[in-house]
């Protein structure tokens, strides 16, 4: 490592998390990479070292497991100083929940709840006593309403925004930022990866990863507890709290129904 500050991204081999290391690296950050998928992160790492000079520590971790999660918070809390953990791993299946398979719904609990709470405690853990440091959740804009046909997805991510903006408080006495960063869809592998088809979803509805890398960390370095990237995300995010609850829920439903959710997910 150089003398540069550190991030740690999770997720980091593909779409959401591979922008955000990228974005870091140009901002003059070195780099921990997290994922599963070690030949992406090290074909990544020698991307960002060739072009901007970081220095990016590989660290091949499936975050849906309790001592792999362990030796990701032990990387933030004792090894060289990380000044900005990105917890932007995560998936979701789709599908009515009563058939789809429990481990499944489990893991998005593991990877998108348990492990983005153990990293955030040991972020916090060093970075309060040192008045210094920053964290970004990432959620999404189906934090905002509950969505049958994606319950557990939306509810882990209801979960993440809470959680974030509770810390965003606590912390700010700290000089720590905390900022929950909450997309609507946006072109990476997440949607193939859930085995849902998205051509009913309109053009006009789409971000660009990058744009929404772009919004997130300048979200997180003013310290804006929560960020909705785009017009007509925030349109969705807000319209919930002025109509019926019961009708948040079936035009919820009406969004995932033209995601022609399968009843079983892909792998992942
Ligand atoms: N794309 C969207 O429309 C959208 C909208 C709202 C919110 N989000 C959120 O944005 C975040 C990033 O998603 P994305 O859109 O960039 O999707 P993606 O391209 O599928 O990337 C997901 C990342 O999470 C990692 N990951 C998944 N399970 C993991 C595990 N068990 N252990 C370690 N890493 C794991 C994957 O790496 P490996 O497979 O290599 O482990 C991959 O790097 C997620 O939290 C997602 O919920 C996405």
């Amino acid at each position: 490592m150089t003398n540069k500050p550190i991030a740690l991204v999770t997720g980091a081999s593909s779409g959401l998390g591979e922008n955000f290391a990228r974005a870091l690296a140009a901002s003059g950050h070195d780099l921990v990479l997290v994922a599963r998928t070690g030949p992406a992160l090290e074909k990544l790492a020698g991307e960002l070292e060739q072009s901007h000079g970081a220095k990016c520590e590989v660290l091949v971790a499936d975050l849906a497991d309790a001592d792999q999660r362990a030796t990701v918070a032990a990387r933030i809390t004792d090894g060289a100083v990380v000044d900005t953990v990105i917890n932007n791993a995560g998936f979701g299946h789709y599908g009515a929940f009563s058939g789809l398979p429990l481990t499944g719904e489990v893991g998005q609990i593991e990877v998108n709840i348990l492990a983005l709470v153990t990293l955030s405690h040991a972020a916090l853990g060093v970075m309060v006593p040192r008045r210094s440091g920053k964290l970004l959740n990432v959620s999404s804009i189906g934090a905002f309403a509950p969505a049958p046909g994606g319950a557990t997805y939306s509810a882990t991510k209801a979960f993440v925004l809470s959680f974030t903006e509770a810390l965003h408080d606590e912390v700010m006495k700290d000089g720590v930022h905390v900022t929950a960063l909450c997309p609507g869809f946006t072109r990476t592998d997440f949607q193939q990866r859930a085995g849902v088809k998205t051509s009913g979803v309109p053009n006009a509805a789409w971000s660009d990863a990058a744009s929404v890398v772009a919004a997130g960390l300048a979200a997180l370095d003013r310290n804006q507890a929560v960020c909705v990237p785009g017009v007509l995300n925030k349109f969705v995010a807000v319209s919930p709290r002025f109509g019926p609850r019961g009708l948040t829920r079936r035009i919820s439903a009406g969004v995932m129904k033209r995601l022609d959710a399968p009843q079983a997910p892909a792998p992942g």
